[in-house]
């Protein structure tokens, strides 16, 4: 490998907040707000083996992704297309999907009032038969992560910036030992093939989680219409799972089509909980498994900025 890239990849790594005690407060769904609020629309693809890696080396845009172009800039309304080209495998991907189709859209509502923030997330499920069950527990996944530029992959790279090339099933995994996501920080460094098992040292990481340097995710796990999970944590050396959830989901089926409510407590204070403010600009990506799917089998959006009350954001909440 050569050092300007190594340079590259060890250059792009993040930086700071604060955290500390817990609050969460019952808000019942309003149907009647929600019918207020203007929905933004987005375009999930299947992102193939697109790892983190790869967009900044062998990708066409590799040179605007390291200097920190978001992907928007140049595949925004490409992403039907883009989720075409990958998930038949013409690129990118080892093991297609039998009748899966490309992307899924899906629509974005949010709004807050003093103590949560309340995402409302929609889409019509995809009718195709896989016959693949990866996931025997849950029939479909929807994830929200949620930072901001403290993991300086983020905005730029949305999903894709935790997602890295020796992760499980991804181009460089060597089947040994599962990995999922991570930040390139929470790494001594990060090759071409990602940044294996080279952890920085424990108090690094503590003070990574002290100072906020990690993503938050938010998910609903669904078994059936009237079944349902809700996952709450933080991604920094790998996905960790909130023993006490900050969020509360809400979920409803009809005729095909899933609406999944999500509350979550603005300012948690909490270690591994990002304490959501105004006047700041956080970005958001949306993954969805569907059709029993698991790890990188699933759809995801392009990055969106996001903000309680910025309206340049891609996505600005309504306050309540
Ligand atoms: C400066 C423009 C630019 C930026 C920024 C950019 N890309 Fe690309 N990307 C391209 C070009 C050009 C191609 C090649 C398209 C082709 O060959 O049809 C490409 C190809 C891809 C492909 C392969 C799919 C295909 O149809 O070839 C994926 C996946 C992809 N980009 C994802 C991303 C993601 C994710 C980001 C953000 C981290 C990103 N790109 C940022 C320009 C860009």
């Amino acid at each position: 490998m050569k050092k300007t890239l190594l340079l590259i990849l060890l250059s792009f790594i993040a930086f700071n907040t604060n955290a500390s005690t817990n609050t969460i407060t019952n808000t019942s769904s309003n149907a009647s707000i929600w019918d207020k609020i203007k929905a933004e629309d987005l375009v999930l693809f299947y992102p193939g083996q697109s790892s983190w890696e790869w967009l900044l080396t062998k990708h066409k845009g590799a040179k605007s992704v390291r200097k920190g172009t978001s992907c928007m800039e140049c595949h925004e309304g490409e992403e039907k297309e883009m989720g075409e080209t990958l998930v038949t495998g013409k690129k990118l991907e080892a093991n297609p999907i039998k009748n899966k189709p490309g992307s899924i859209s899906l629509k974005f509502k949010s709004y807050y009032d003093q103590e949560n923030l309340h995402v409302l997330l929609q889409w019509h499920e995809n009718v195709f038969n896989s016959h693949e069950k990866m996931d025997k527990d849950y029939k479909t996944k929807i994830t929200l992560m949620i930072g901001d530029e403290k993991v300086r992959e983020f905005p730029v790279g949305g999903c894709w910036g935790v997602c890295h090339d020796d992760a499980t099933n991804m181009r460089s995994f060597k089947g040994d030992k599962d990995r999922n996501l991570y930040t390139s920080k929470s790494r001594i460094k990060i090759k071409r093939t990602g940044g294996g098992d080279n952890f920085v040292d424990k108090d690094d990481l503590a003070g990574m989680l002290e100072k906020g340097n990690y993503l938050e995710y938010w998910q609903t796990a669904i078994k059936s219409p009237t079944e349902h999970k809700t996952h709450h944590g933080y991604i920094l050396e790998k996905r960790n799972k909130q023993k006490h959830p900050s969020i509360q989901s809400k979920l409803s089926y009809n005729h095909g089509m899933w609406t999944v409510e999500i509350s979550r407590a603005l300012t948690p204070n909490e270690q591994g909980k990002i304490n959501i403010k105004e006047d700041h600009l956080y970005t958001v990506g949306i993954a969805l498994h569907d059709d029993f799917s698991k790890g990188r089998f699933h759809y995801i959006s392009l990055p969106r900025s996001f903000s309680l009350n910025d309206s340049n954001a891609d996505f600005t909440a309504t306050k309540k």
